[in-house]
């Protein structure tokens, strides 16, 4: 197939790129910029310039493609998510920015699309497996994802095949766990929540391999991510990959301050990736979460 990605200089976009060339696909990546051009071709796919919000620039680059994948975000990092307005760009891109591009995969004659989601807009489900039935709990910061999904299923229902792939937590090599790794190799908080609730994560290289087989998949929404983790497990790998002995969490003032912005990330979420494992054949290559998930952090921290 050939394949219209946006999001492509990203961590979930640089991974697919990968895998859709290693499954077979050609590759066309949106760039905002000459620079994001060069590395959109250096990772061996077509960079086609243009944004999320530009219709005719997706129309253009959309041309003689079989499926998208839309994977473009603007996730704030760290403190930054806390700041006023913080979650606004993002916010923008899912809703709004998924709209564009599905209107113009529509208007494209595209086949297929896939949408990126997040496991985070399901419930706090405590000890109980979520799978895709599961409920959602819709607050303002899981809406637009929420919306991004239901303009796919709008697109499904009457245009071609729609996936939405609700990813876990991307931890491993990427900024955000860059973040966490240095708070705790400082022996600082990097756990928000129940100490024994349920984490969903995935690696960066299976973001990529599921988006890949998003293309074989029936439409739909599915989980993907690795064997569920609870928190205090998930802060303790952090706590050992940086050379310390136990993680920590966040006290009680924090949380109350850093209140609904960080709601999402707090609930108790043990989801099953099964549905799309049986349906595709997709298992993540990190299956489970340990300390060397990070290596490519550390080489870089002690570089
Ligand atoms: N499921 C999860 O846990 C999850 C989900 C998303 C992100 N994150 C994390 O959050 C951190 C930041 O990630 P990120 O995804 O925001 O940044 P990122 O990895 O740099 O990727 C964002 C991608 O979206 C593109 N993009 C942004 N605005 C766009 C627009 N208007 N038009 C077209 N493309 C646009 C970016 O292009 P440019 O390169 O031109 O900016 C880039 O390709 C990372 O650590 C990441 O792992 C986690």
């Amino acid at each position: 197939m050939k394949v219209f990605l946006t999001g492509a200089t990203g961590v979930m976009g640089l991974s697919a790129i990968n895998a859709l060339h290693e499954a077979g696909h050609r590759v066309v990546g949106l760039a905002r910029s000459a620079g994001k051009a060069t590395e959109v071709a250096n990772a061996g796919a077509q960079p086609h310039r243009g944004d999320i919000f530009d219709r005719e620039s997706l129309l253009d680059g959309m041309h003689g493609c079989d499926a998208v994948c839309n994977l473009a975000t603007r996730v704030p990092i760290g403190n930054a998510a806390l700041l006023p307005g913080a979650w606004k760009a993002n916010d923008r891109i899912r809703s709004e920015g998924s709209r564009v591009v599905i209107d113009a995969a529509r208007e494209a004659g595209i086949g297929r699309v896939v949408q990126q989601s997040l496991s985070f807009i399901y419930g706090d489900h405590g000890d109980d497996w979520i799978d895709e039935n599961s409920p959602i709990d819709v607050t303002r910061y899981a809406e637009p994802v929420v919306v991004a999904e239901s303009q796919l299923e709008n697109f499904a229902r009457n245009e071609g095949a729609g996936v939405s792939l609700r990813f876990g937590l991307i931890t491993g090599p990427d900024g955000n766990s860059a973040w966490l790794l240095n708070r705790a190799r400082a022996g600082k908080a990097t756990g928000m929540g129940s100490r024994d609730g349920w984490c969903h994560v995935i690696h960066p290289h299976d973001v990529g391999t599921a988006v890949a087989a998003a293309l074989t998949a029936p439409s739909g929404i599915y989980n993907a991510g690795a064997e569920p983790i609870q928190r205090k497990d998930l802060v303790d790998v952090y706590a050992q990959a940086g050379g310390r002995k136990e993680g920590k969490f966040y006290g009680r003032a924090v949380m109350k301050l850093a209140g609904q912005k960080v709601e999402l990330i707090t609930r108790s979420q043990r989801v099953s990736s099964q549905r799309f494992s049986e349906r595709t054949g997709w298992y993540p290559q990190y299956p489970k979460l340990t300390p060397d998930w990070f290596d490519a952090l550390e080489s870089r921290h002690s570089s």
